[in-house]
């Protein structure tokens, strides 16, 4: 029976991975190491924590024997435990280059004392910088601007280095903006959904001309089980679409589908240091057999209507002090 840590699994991605996992694979046994901080919760697996497949551990990755204690046993790792959300990144510093470098090192000693089997990190495509025009691979320079694309890019450097140094069968998934439940409503496009259904402006950075590239979270998921299973340890991997949507389109695409007033789209001052696009080429892991499966318009309306469906969910949170006092500093104190 294969055994799985699964860091940050209370998180977005993290969550819908370890359901993901648990699903495909009858035999899998799944720990789960989250500290539970703003962004993770077990409502997110609550239809998982009574399997008994699954063990909850409320830790830190930092936490050099908390990490060992769920560490052991498992023949796989996969880290998603960060600070995410380049906003914050840019307020306050600290806790991203605690937790996304300080705390992949920890893993890492201990995934290497342990002997794992495979070390799968989770990374970004913003290690690579915003790209004015054609797609990045795996070998291009990092360029990272925001703190939080820093310090994931610090991560990578480091988490190869166990490989060239050590022998530790690493792999990297460089992922693309992902969309789908369970994602914490400061995000894009959490944030403009939840704010159309209650009526409120949706705040459109600049002129609302960067773009992303969206990714479903269920693609996301399958390609990190696809690395995670068949890529090549010391490898990257870019996890990408090419749907390509600029801010303004966005605002106006979810006005539309909830039938609200197309005059709730509101531009608002720019982000420091904004990336205005990123584009991956993603070769490699369809080399391994992976493509996406959601395109554009899917991925929204699934994700439209989770949000829909699931209003106790992210009204608890934005109820939360600590919400209202972020979303008052972000968007009205800037
Ligand atoms: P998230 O913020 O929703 O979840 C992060 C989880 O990590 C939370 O459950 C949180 O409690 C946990 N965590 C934070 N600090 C921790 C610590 N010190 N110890 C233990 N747990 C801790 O993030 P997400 O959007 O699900 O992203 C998951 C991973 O995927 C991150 O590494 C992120 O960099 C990467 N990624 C995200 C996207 C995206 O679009 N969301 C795209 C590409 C890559
Ligand atoms: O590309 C992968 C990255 O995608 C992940 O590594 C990050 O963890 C994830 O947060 C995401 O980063 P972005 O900065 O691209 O996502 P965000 O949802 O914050 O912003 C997406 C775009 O929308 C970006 O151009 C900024 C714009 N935006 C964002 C917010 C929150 C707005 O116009 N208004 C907003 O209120």
């Amino acid at each position: 029976m294969d055994a799985m840590l699964v860091t940050g699994g209370a998180g977005f991605i993290g969550s819908n991975f370890v359901r993901y996992a648990l699903n495909r694979y009858p035999d899998a046994r799944v720990v789960v190491l989250d500290a539970l901080t703003y962004a993770g919760s077990l409502a997110n697996i609550d239809d998982c924590v009574e399997s008994d497949r699954l063990r909850f551990i409320q830790g830190d990755i930092r936490d050099k024997g908390t990490v060992e204690d769920a560490m052991r046993g498992v023949d796989t790792v996969v880290n998603f435990a960060a600070e995410s959300h380049v906003d914050r990144s840019i307020l306050d510093p600290s806790s991203f280059v605690e937790t996304n470098y300080n705390g992949v090192y920890v893993l890492l000693e201990a995934a290497r004392r342990l002997e794992v089997k495979r070390f799968l990190q989770v990374s970004t495509d913003e290690v690579y910088g915003h790209v004015p025009s054609g797609l990045s691979d795996e070998s291009d320079a990092f360029a990272p601007r925001s703190p939080y694309a820093a310090s994931k890019a610090a991560a990578d450097l480091l988490v190869q280095s166990y490989y060239t140094t050590y022998g530790l069968p690493v792999l990297i998934t460089r992922g693309g903006n992902t969309v789908g439940p369970y994602q914490y409503p400061e995000k894009v496009l959490p944030l403009f959904i939840t704010n159309a259904l209650e009526y409120k402006p949706l705040p459109v950075y600049g002129d609302g001309s960067a773009v992303r590239s969206y990714l479903y979270v269920e693609d996301h998921c399958s390609a990190i089980d696809r690395v995670l299973r068949t890529g090549q340890p010391g490898n990257a991997y870019n996890v990408g679409t090419n749907c390509e949507v600029n801010g303004r389109d966005l605002a106006d695409r979810i006005l539309e589908i909830l039938d609200r007033p197309a005059n709730l789209r509101e531009f608002v001052p720019d982000r420091s240091g904004h990336d205005l696009r990123y584009a991956l080429d993603c070769g490699r892991i369809r080399s391994l057999g992976w493509s996406p499966a959601f395109d554009f318009e899917t991925m929204l309306n699934e994700t439209v209507q989770w949000y829909v469906d699931h209003r106790p969910w992210w009204q608890e949170i934005r109820n939360e002090g600590s919400f209202r006092a972020y979303y008052r500093k972000q968007y009205h104190e800037r």
